[in-house]
């Protein structure tokens, strides 16, 4: 089993450098991004996401244990806010680090994802994948996520805004 553990601040402060690249590679590779600038827009839509770092209101980051060793497996970001009367309860971002994945840690992660979230006064929660990433779809159909709108786009000239090759 996994335990959700909140990170410290150099915790946080690593995983926020390693994510500055990811995103920046993923976005260029989904030609939502040109190659230059890339790593400044993902520094800044991460630090407009979480404007005041760990301590931002209603944002939760926690590292993903094993149980047993106590040993990292991942980490997860996710929110939770009242927004309409209700509680917005979101999966920012959830990553398995490569050399433990298909061990079960990222569904047993989001079912105790689940319980916080029930514990946070919400009735569901939700997250965003790319359809370029079929393992993540897989695994969110696997546990009952369901689809529940679609972000389309369409290229205006060859190798234009298409989606990019499957991303990992
Ligand atoms: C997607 C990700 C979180 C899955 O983590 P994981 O711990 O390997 O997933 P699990 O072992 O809990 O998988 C549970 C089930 O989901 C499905 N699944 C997970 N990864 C899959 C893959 N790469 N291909 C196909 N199915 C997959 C399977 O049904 C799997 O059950 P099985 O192993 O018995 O077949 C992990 O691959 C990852 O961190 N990827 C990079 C970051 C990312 O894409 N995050 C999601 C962004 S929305």
């Amino acid at each position: 089993m996994v335990r959700l553990v909140p990170m410290t601040e150099s915790e946080f402060r690593a995983a926020v450098e390693r994510s500055v690249p990811r995103h920046a590679e993923r976005s260029v590779q989904r030609g939502e991004w040109a190659p230059e600038g890339a790593l400044e827009a993902s520094r800044s839509e991460l630090l407009e996401a979480m404007p005041e770092g760990l301590a931002t209101p209603g944002r939760f980051f926690a590292t993903i244990t094993n149980e047993t060793d106590g040993r990292r497996v991942g980490e997860v970001w996710y929110s939770s806010r009242r927004h309409g009367g209700k509680i917005r309860f979101w999966v920012e971002w959830l990553w398995i680090d490569p050399e433990h994945r298909r061990r079960g840690y990222a569904a047993q992660a989001l079912e105790q994802l689940a319980t916080v979230a029930v514990a946070h006064g919400a009735d569901r929660m939700g997250l965003y994948v790319y359809v370029d990433n079929p393992g993540a779809v897989a695994l969110y159909t696997k546990l009952g996520f369901v689809t529940k709108n679609l972000s389309m786009v369409r290229a205006l000239r060859p190798g234009g805004s298409a989606p990019g090759a499957p991303v990992r």
